[in-house]
């Protein structure tokens, strides 16, 4: 490599690295990854079960703060077998099992098969299980599937995913991208969102600070939106996303394969995404009723 080019290249990713998602400098043979660097990510087994992220961990990782757990239910309604209704005591484990989860939303159930194309029998469905980024790739198997209730059936709406990895992220939301500029999508903008685990947002709300797997994950506060699914012809799932000033966007999905690993991002700037990030595919989604 010429000694001119190589001091430009290192000039740009020193300048990419102190001015981060808001450097706009053209960066054709510099490919960023749309993911962060893989350093310090959480592994699954420590957020997935949100009950032991301590609040110093969920502090430094941007999110809401737990409230201790008190007791409140049996104090008022004591078990059966209780002779004498006990005191609160804030400290004991409630012994009660776990309520038969309450649906958090009804609608056509199913899965999700991922294909480029025409969808054919062989192409792999959206995983129950994600990546070290807390991001949805494939899976050959029925099994290894994420079940879904599609919590509508007109216009954008959330998609509850039942069988996830982290029962309190419950819906299969957008993320907005690390390397984003901003939290709005546009033709001209290579920002994107990744698929992955969230917190429910309102229909038609524009991305906002909100619990999610890849914040989880990488320690990375992101802004989410759940409402981001719409149907099209053949039970095809397309993708939107609300930008600040209230305007709703289409994206393309599109798949990201990094090692053995895969996952999804969706950008209304395919072609901007393509230059920041190179050649990656277009991926369809479509629903199958089971
Ligand atoms: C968190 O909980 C999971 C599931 O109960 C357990 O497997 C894991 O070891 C726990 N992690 C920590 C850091 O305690
Ligand atoms: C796949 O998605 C792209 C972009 O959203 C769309 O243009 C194309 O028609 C879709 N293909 C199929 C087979 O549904």
């Amino acid at each position: 490599m010429a000694p001119l080019t190589m001091l430009l290249k290192t000039l740009i990713t020193a300048s990419f690295v102190a001015f981060s998602s808001a450097s706009h400098l053209p960066r054709s043979n510099l490919q960023v990854s749309p993911n962060p660097p893989c350093k310090s990510l959480t592994p699954l087994a420590a957020y997935a079960n949100d009950g032991n992220l301590t609040n110093a961990e969920r502090m430094k990782r941007g999110l809401a703060l737990k409230k201790p757990r008190f007791g409140g239910r049996t104090c008022s309604t004591p078990r059966r077998q209780d002779t004498s209704a006990t005191p609160c005591n804030p400290h004991l484990p409630l012994q009660t099992p776990e309520p038969t989860p309450e649906p958090l939303c009804t609608g056509r159930t199913g899965v999700i098969r991922a294909h480029a194309g025409n969808p054919s029998p062989g192409d792999p469905f959206l995983s129950k299980t994600m990546n070290a980024f807390g991001e949805y790739g494939t899976t050959s198997s029925l099994s290894g599937a994420l079940t879904v209730t599609l919590c509508g059936d007109s216009g954008a709406f959330s998609i509850w995913g039942t069988n996830g990895p982290i029962s309190d992220l419950p819906f299969l939301g957008g993320i907005s991208g690390a390397v984003n500029s901003n939290d709005n999508m546009s033709p001209s903008s290579y920002n994107y969102a990744y698929v992955g685990a969230t917190v429910q947002t309102a229909n038609g709300s524009p991305a906002v600070s909100g619990d999610n797997s890849f914040s989880r994950a990488t320690g990375n506060s992101r802004k989410i939106e759940s409402a981001i699914w719409s149907l099209g012809s053949n039970d095809q799932l397309t993708t939107s996303w609300v930008n600040s000033n209230g305007r709703e966007v289409n994206g393309v999905i599109v798949h990201v394969v990094s090692g053995t690993d895969d996952s999804f991002v969706f950008t209304a700037g395919y072609s901007s995404y393509v230059d920041m990030f190179g050649p990656s595919p277009i991926w369809n989604f479509s629903f199958e009723e089971l």
